[in-house]
């Protein structure tokens, strides 16, 4: 049975351009790029042309762009650099309630280390708002950090608009973009960011292969030490096949990203509209609209979200109750109950998340499947109540 994914906001294929381009610097080019000699001196070649293109997909300059691991250690690197580098003087740092737990953790843990941590509220759509953000900037606040899009519901924060008065207030902004990257165009200077953070595996590149933007005069300190590599920032030997790879996923992605739009909000559109035909007493989590095309976070009331996503799983259909990092949990989304969704409801839903390779027909034959695996899993439910 083929499995028809949907759920490429956990991660997506490898796209076989990516892999073309990444074989040579695991078996040809193997030299360690701090190396001097012939061999190293290829490595490093193409790790700083993937950061000039990992650079010019977010119209950066390839010296503010540093290698991670992922998302996850760019979101911590950010938060934790950040704090290291303003000891003295920060003291209080604000972010979002319905940011992914790579930030809310490290975050939690400052506020443990004396940090006060103000998080924002946001709207039913999952918007926050410039009022509250207005109200929560203090002297001693240094750092913001809020996700361009999010991973849960797709809602797309005004980054523009609420960097401008961050600035003005002599702020720092910190933007988790792993989400947007490939799916909204990305340009640091116009978003106004301080700090950005990337994931390759997100835009059909590797696993375990990120970046950080940090703006140019921009202080943030090492979390780690035993290495001059990444300008000190980030030290140990680069994955550079994976650079390569990512390098080569940014690329292509910038030059489909409308392609890439249109086609997604298609198939979400036809699949919403087949869900709300097909299944009775469902409700769309996240705006209606300007949210990103390829997700579509559904509730379907009376049905345990992980129940369907078993039986889709068993017809060959992955999708998932939420982010990847909090699914086999069974805690209800933090982000569907910031949204103001309660218990229930957000224990009921599902997230369906499309992507380059998808086709009207999966779309159809997940709705062919779906209304009997939702009355399956409520019929289980009365069943038990
Ligand atoms: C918004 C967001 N930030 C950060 C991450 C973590 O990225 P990585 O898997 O590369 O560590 C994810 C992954 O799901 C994400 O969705």
């Amino acid at each position: 049975m083929q499995t028809i994914y949907l759920d490429h906001n956990a991660t997506t294929p490898l796209r076989p351009e990516v892999l073309v381009a990444m074989l040579p610097y695991l078996n040809v080019h193997f030299g360690n790029p701090s190396s001097v000699h012939r061999a190293g001196r290829r490595a490093k070649q193409g790790l700083e042309e993937a950061r000039e293109q990992v650079a010019a997909f977010m119209k950066a300059r390839p010296a503010e762009v540093l290698f991670t691991s992922g998302g996850t250690e760019s979101n911590n690197l950010a938060l934790r650099g950040m704090r290291r580098a303003t000891y003295d003087t920060g003291k209080h740092i604000i972010t979002t309630a319905i940011e992914h737990s790579s930030i809310l953790e490290p975050l939690r843990r400052l506020a443990g280390e004396g940090i006060t941590v103000t998080t924002l509220p946001v709207d039913r759509e999952g918007r926050v708002s410039a009022e509250d953000l207005a109200a929560a900037l203090r002297p001693e606040t240094t750092l913001v950090s809020i996700g361009l899009a999010n991973h849960e519901v797709g809602t797309i924060q005004p980054i523009t608009a609420l960097s401008r008065m961050i600035h003005e207030h002599d702020v720092l902004l910190h933007v988790d973009a792993v989400q947007a990257a490939g799916k909204l165009p990305l340009e640091v200077h116009s978003l106004g960011v301080d700090l950005l953070s990337l994931s390759a595996h997100k835009l059909y590149g590797p696993k375990g292969i990120g970046a950080l933007y940090v703006r140019k005069g921009t202080n943030l300190l090492p979390l780690m030490s035993g290495g001059a590599q990444e300008r000190e920032k980030r030290p140990g030997t680069e994955n550079v096949a994976a650079a390569v790879g990512f390098g080569v996923a940014a690329t292509l992605a910038a030059q489909e990203i409308e392609w890439q739009a249109a086609h997604s909000l298609r198939l979400t559109t036809r699949l919403w509209e087949g869900i709300q035909d097909k299944v009775s007493h469902v409700s769309l989590n996240g705006p209606e609209r300007d949210r990103l095309a390829n997700t579509l976070n559904v509730s379907f009331a009376g049905a345990a979200g992980e129940g369907l996503m078993m039986g889709l799983d068993l017809a060959g259909i992955a999708v998932s109750t939420g982010s990847a990092c909090a699914a086999g949990s069974i805690e209800p989304s933090h982000v569907l109950l910031a949204l103001g969704r309660d218990e229930a409801m957000a224990k009921s839903a599902i997230r369906f998340s499309v992507g380059r390779d998808t086709t009207e027909q999966e779309i159809d034959r997940v709705l062919e499947v779906l209304p009997s695996v939702v009355e399956r899993v409520r019929a289980a439910a009365r069943s038990q109540s």
